[in-house]
């Protein structure tokens, strides 16, 4: 198929080029032939960043799920679509083909239906990774109601923020969920968030555990035997182009995490097109990613991305380090792992035990490695590249985010020489900036700046969940007509991009996206917390870890300190997670501040990472007096 599949660096400069040059022309290409509609669109696209209006294949009609699992019944029915790796290597894997999918996924979206959801409700899904997670995913898109998938490792109080946000009136969710040895309660942490989410009528329980729980009459049902009542059969509802597909929050740096909304056809071209150019993937490949569906990551290349090319993707409910840290590469063994997509965080934890455990089995199915969610280093990246592909498997930095909905810049494997830590080229259609302080974009190579695209692609988020001021003012008032990501980045001499990092008050851990803000507002919630500052210090395993400076209203005061960190992060955990826990916690008498009263981050961020021969000037603070005091009892 034209275009469709990119083989060599030839063709995708001049794949590229088309797409910058013509990019409706080459959008609607892509849609024409590889998709199911029923009914093509009006217009390929129409744009204003200033306002910020976004409509792709506007007129269109589709459902997502006939394009991910109806259309491939006819060739691919007896093909495995979900191979769902539990927790437990001892527990069987199960192999869910096209077909079954299609009938699960239609009894789930009755369920919905009989339980009173219709197109556009919102439905919060808090299930771990386990089956029915992809399955209830699809099935909300099958009835065209809006999924918002909330991450099963956060807190009561976190999913409520996100329930209350979205209006959701229906939570599916598990008795609990396996992590390593340990089991987790979700239904009692689902209970707890429902004390405040008036707007739920019903919650759908999944059994993984087979844990005692407590169901609220009237509100709460299982779910199997629902299923076993269901029909195997259910209509796709018929989507706009541009109707909401899901929800999924994502931290900013200041407020309440940000609900972006994602649409339908634009999202399924986009990352039907990614997966299958970025992974090269090939029919019968069995590809795996690592992520968890809670976040972007899972849902465009664990579910939609993979599913809409046909592909078998890997679920896996387990930790790498579970029964022992060889578990990613027995799975890699065991079921011929060819595409194989994780973090950096979880390269360095496996790094630091050698390469033993990696030694006892077979990687040779491998052909593709890939790395998402915060800059690789050096160290992690030849450490994958040596003893994970063996020198002979091409590793794709990906960078993107939960906003722009699929890969933005990467090498594409066998096609596009790779560079240690480089994101390399931008993926077809993708036109980045980089622009300095003033807003000027600086033209030419090796510059460095702040990274912004100024063109759309077809899966960028449309707004922010009932916030689209905040929309525009986050992504689209700091450049006018560009879209600003947030990182900064530099292109080197021949055009290659490396993300620097983020340049707000974002912190990224263990590829975990964390605001400074909500954790500050958690920890000033302790009644002994008059004032807190968090910035990220560099971490060998989590890339960036948490560094907390904490005022206490009382500076005499006489508990164990100790004591007080405990208490500090059992407040972050339940405000948010334990993934917002702090590292360190340094009691200090003040916060460097300026006139205006804004806390200097800058010289904290350095405290914190042991740089203090470089402060730069602090005489211009209110308190000059303080840094000192800080240093003095860094930890
Ligand atoms: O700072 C960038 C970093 O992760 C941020 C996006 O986080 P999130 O929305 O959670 O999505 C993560 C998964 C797509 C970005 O703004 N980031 C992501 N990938 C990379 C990266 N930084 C450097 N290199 C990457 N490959």
């Amino acid at each position: 198929m034209s275009n469709y599949h990119i083989k060599h660096l030839e063709e995708y400069y001049q794949v590229y080029r088309k797409s910058i040059r013509e990019p409706e022309n080459f959008w609607e290409e892509v849609a024409e032939e590889h998709f199911l509609w029923r009914k093509k669109w009006d217009k390929v696209l129409d744009w204003d960043f200033s306002k910020p209006e976004i409509k792709w294949f506007e007129g269109a009609k589709l459902n997502i799920t006939e394009n991910c699992i109806d259309r491939h019944l006819a060739t691919r029915g007896d093909k495995t679509a979900i191979l769902f790796e539990p927790n437990d290597p001892k527990e069987p894997s199960e192999h869910i083909t096209y077909r079954q999918l299609h009938q699960r996924v239609n009894q789930f979206a009755n369920v919905l239906k009989e339980n009173g959801v219709k197109k556009g409700d919102r439905v919060c899904i808090y299930v771990p990774m386990i089956p029915e997670l992809a399955i209830s995913v699809l099935a909300c898109a099958r009835i065209g109601a809006i999924h918002s998938v909330v991450f099963a490792g956060f807190s009561s109080t976190a999913l409520a923020t996100r329930i209350n946000d979205s209006g959701c009136k229906m939570v599916i969710t598990a008795d609990g969920s396996y992590r390593g040895k340990k089991t987790i309660d979700l239904k009692g942490i689902v209970d707890e968030a429902l004390e405040s989410c008036a707007v739920v009528e019903t919650v759908l329980v999944a059994k993984r555990i087979h844990s005692e729980i407590k169901m609220k009459a009237g509100r709460d049902k299982w779910l199997q035997p629902l299923l076993d009542e269901a029909s195997a059969e259910c209509k796709a509802e018929v989507m706009d182009a541009e109707d909401p597909l899901f929800i999924l929050y994502t931290s900013g740096s200041t407020g309440k995490p940000k609900g972006m909304v994602h649409t339908t056809a634009g999202y399924m071209v986009y990352t039907a097109y990614t997966f299958k150019n970025a992974f090269q993937y090939k029919e019968n490949d069995v590809y795996w990613c690592t992520a968890d569906i809670g976040w972007i990551t899972g849902h465009s290349y664990i579910v939609y991305g993979p599913l809409a090319n046909g592909a078998t993707t890997v679920l896996f409910e387990g930790v790498p380090s579970y029964p022992d840290f060889g578990r990613f590469w027995e799975i890699v063994e065991k079921h011929k792992v060819n595409q194989f997509y994780t973090a950096p965080t979880a390269i360095r934890a496996l790094a630091k035990q050698g390469t033993e455990l990696i030694d006892k089995y077979d990687l040779s199915s491998l052909k593709v490695l890939g790395s998402v969610g915060e800059p690789i280093n050096e160290e992690a990246w030849h450490w994958y590249n040596d003893n994970v592909g063996k020198k002979k498997s091409p590793i794709i930095d990906t960078w993107w985010q939960t906003e722009t909905g699929g890969i933005m810049i990467t090498p594409i494997p066998y096609v596009t020489p790779t560079k240690p830590t480089y994101a390399s080229l931008p993926f077809i259609g993708i036109q980045p900036a980089l622009m300095d302080e003033n807003g000027d974009e600086l033209k030419g190579n090796q510059v460095e700046g702040r990274l912004c695209i100024k063109f759309p692609w077809p899966s960028i988020a449309r707004t922010i969940w009932g916030n689209h001021e905040r929309y525009k003012e986050t992504y689209f008032s700091a450049f006018a007509n560009n879209y600003f990501t947030g990182d900064g980045a530099l292109r080197d001499e021949v055009g290659y991009y490396r993300i620097t990092g983020r340049v707000d008050d974002v912190i990224i851990v263990s590829g975990h996206n964390l605001g400074t803000a909500p954790i500050e507002d958690a920890i000033n919630e302790h009644p002994a917390v008059a004032e807190s500052a968090i910035v990220g210090f560099p971490h060998d395993v989590k890339g960036s870890a948490l560094y907390g400076y904490v005022i206490l209203k009382d500076a005499g005061e006489s508990r164990n300190h100790d004591n007080l960190r405990k208490e500090i992060n059992q407040i972050i955990t339940e405000h948010i997670g334990p993934i917002a826990k702090l590292d360190k916690i340094q009691f200090s008498e003040g916060l460097p501040k300026t006139r205006s009263g804004k806390i200097m981050r800058r010289i904290l961020r350095k405290i914190a990472s042991n740089e203090i021969e470089n402060l730069g000037d602090t005489s211009t603070l209110l308190n000059p007096e303080v840094v000192q005091n800080i240093i003095d009892n860094r930890l």
